[in-house]
């Protein structure tokens, strides 16, 4: 069965102390046993979060790494860092770094490359902007997104990632994807692993679904066949509508 996952992006949100009160008013909330909640934190806490959560019901990630393993790289953070501090997952290609820091599918694959070679699972993003949505090209869009930077990995290699489909037209925005449209997209992602990998592998990998999740829609949207959870900006970053996406399974 695949692994149902609430996972947050904290973005560049939340002062330390801001942090560690969500953190431990999330630590001590009733969670299902069934459902992973992993919060990408900012990289100065990940440290002191991951040290203080049980890692296996909830655990932090890295919201990004770089794509060389060391060097003169001022302000940027390896691999290693990250794991050698504990952490197991890294957000990789998220929207606002392929906006922002022009990062492209080429680079992209350097750095899911690095993450696995060094037992880091990432949560690789994909999405569409609105201008392709309404072109009706989405879907060919983000597949090649895949295909791309990730489709020269290896069945077992590729089973260690966690997809999460994030639309760009439905993040930060308030508009979020129907229950409907989020289904298609992901139905025709596990369709497209399915078809180089196999369904078996395709089956295997959850796919989670980003942009404007929040609780009020989080358990039409997680209900779908081939929703399994979400990465929550906005609404991860209070409490009480965090624990209820966590409980929206
Ligand atoms: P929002 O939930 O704030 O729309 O952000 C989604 C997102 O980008 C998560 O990575």
């Amino acid at each position: 069965m695949r692994k149902q996952i609430a996972a947050g992006n904290w973005k560049m949100n939340l002062t330390f102390e801001e942090g560690k009160s969500l953190l431990a008013a999330l630590k001590s909330a009733n969670r299902p046993s069934d459902v992973k909640t992993i919060l990408g934190v900012p990289g100065p806490y990940l440290k002191t979060f991951q040290d203080s959560c049980d890692d296996d019901s909830l655990c932090v990630a890295a919201q990004n790494i770089h794509h060389e393993l060391k060097g003169a790289y001022t302000g940027e953070t390896s691999v290693s860092m990250v794991k050698s501090i504990g952490v197991r997952y890294v957000i990789i290609g998220h929207s606002e770094r392929r906006e922002y820091q022009k990062e492209s599918n080429a680079l992209l694959k350097t750095k899911v490359d690095i993450a696995l070679e060094h037992d880091l699972s990432p949560i690789f993003c994909c999405g569409e902007s609105l201008e392709i949505r309404k072109s009706g090209s989405q879907n060919a869009f983000v597949s090649n997104q895949l295909k791309e930077s990730l489709f020269h990995l290896s069945a077992e290699d590729l089973s260690k990632l966690v997809i999460a489909y994030e639309p760009i037209w439905a993040i930060g925005t308030g508009e979020t994807a129907s229950p409907g449209q989020a289904q298609e997209m992901h139905h025709a992602l596990r369709s497209f692993i399915g078809e180089t990998y196999g369904q078996e592998v395709a089956d295997g990998i959850s796919i989670l679904y980003g942009g404007s999740v929040k609780p009020a829609n989080a358990k039409e949207i997680f209900s779908q066949a081939d929703v399994d959870g979400g990465l929550v900006g906005g609404a991860s970053l209070k409490a009480e509508d965090f624990k209820q996406i966590i409980h929206s399974f």
